[in-house]
């Protein structure tokens, strides 16, 4: 069976998308039961985070947990990631250890270093570049509130704010599907020239769109979802004036944005939020946001995507070879011990 990462969406087909979306799906159903399997049983994940975060560090813990498996949190600076230790010898070491390795890092370039010398799957938890979990959770979560009736490649999508990692995995997972995409913002904070070619090319397979405007009035006017991310990450502090003046108040998500979009729209962020500035306190507890059942499918999707990376991978022995192996270990102790 080949090794198969998950770095970014693009890698895979729609096909291949759904069948993930419908394997999470089946792991909900199971856990809503009590009654996740725990097809990873024995197996380790290695969590390896250059940055803090609280829902991929949880949620991909206590989803290997569920499973039967372990993970091992290795936070910022904990060990030698690039280094005093090469990425490629870190890598391939750990890689010895667990089953699996999910990685946040800063920059994606150290990612694909992680990928070139794993011997295990690798799951991309964030770079600076894209969040390819969180919209496969983002994805699920709209199915799962979408108008009744309503097929995934009539989902209109808005993303009001910053071209941030969140937004061009979002792009790219909607079109990849088929739905049609609008992003809003000014026009020095919109998607890239880069980002817009590879949404295109997706629309040109699937038959979905690609819009970018300025307005954020008219980009919300047939929204499904309305979705927003933070306006200035760790790093961008000198920014916050400048920012702050481009995007307040007219792309704010509050809730005289959200009267000009349909009745049945919901509203969504990967969270952390910056309550009060991207998004009002009233839209964000408001019964349009569905933003904390996005939370908890990050913990669904880390179960799905730890079961179809790693669940192929590992090794089954019959209860007649544990046998065989634990007589001869017991044998040993006991005749040297
Ligand atoms: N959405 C998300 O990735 O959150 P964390 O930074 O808390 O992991």
């Amino acid at each position: 069976m080949e090794l198969k990462h998950f770095i970014d969406t693009q890698d895979f087909t729609k096909a291949e998308l759904l069948d993930l979306i419908k394997l999470i799906r089946l792991i909900k159903q199971a856990d809503k039961q009590g009654a996740t399997p725990k097809l990873l049983e024995g197996a380790s994940l290695a969590m390896l985070f250059e940055e803090p975060s609280t829902r991929t560090r949880i949620s991909f813990e206590v989803g290997m947990t569920e499973l039967g498996g372990h993970a091992l949190y290795l936070k910022p600076g904990e060990i030698h990631l690039g280094v005093r230790e090469s990425l490629s010898d870190t890598a391939q070491v750990i890689s010895r250890y667990v089953d699996v390795i999910m990685a946040r890092t800063l920059k994606h370039e150290t990612m694909l270093g992680l990928v070139e010398n794993a011997t295990v799957p690798v799951i991309n938890g964030l770079t600076d570049y894209n969040h390819p979990t969180q919209v496969v959770c983002d994805v699920l979560t709209m199915i799962e509130h979408a108008p009744e009736g309503k097929k995934l490649e009539d989902f209109n999508v808005t993303f009001v704010g910053d071209a941030t990692n969140v937004l061009s995995s979002l792009m790219f997972i909607c079109t990849r599907l088929g739905m049609n995409f609008t992003h809003a913002a000014p026009k020095k904070y919109q998607a890239p020239d880069a980002w817009m070619e590879i949404a295109k090319a997706n629309c040109k397979q699937s038959g979905g769109s690609i819009r970018v405007m300025e307005d954020p009035i008219d980009a919300v006017k047939d929204a499904d979802f309305i979705y927003t991310d933070l306006w200035w990450w760790v790093g961008q502090e000198d920014e916050i004036p400048e920012r702050r003046a481009a995007f307040m108040p007219r792309y704010q998500v509050n809730m005289d944005l959200i009267e000009h979009a349909p009745e049945h729209v919901k509203f969504m962020h990967c969270l952390p939020a910056s309550r009060g500035v991207e998004a009002t306190d009233e839209v964000m507890d408001s019964d349009h946001s569905i933003i904390f059942d996005q939370a908890e499918n990050r913990l669904h999707t880390e179960k799905g995507l730890l079961v179809w990376l790693v669940y192929p991978h590992l090794k089954k022995a019959s209860a007649e070879q544990k046998a065989v192996h634990a007589g001869q270990i017991v044998d040993f102790l006991e005749s040297h011990f």
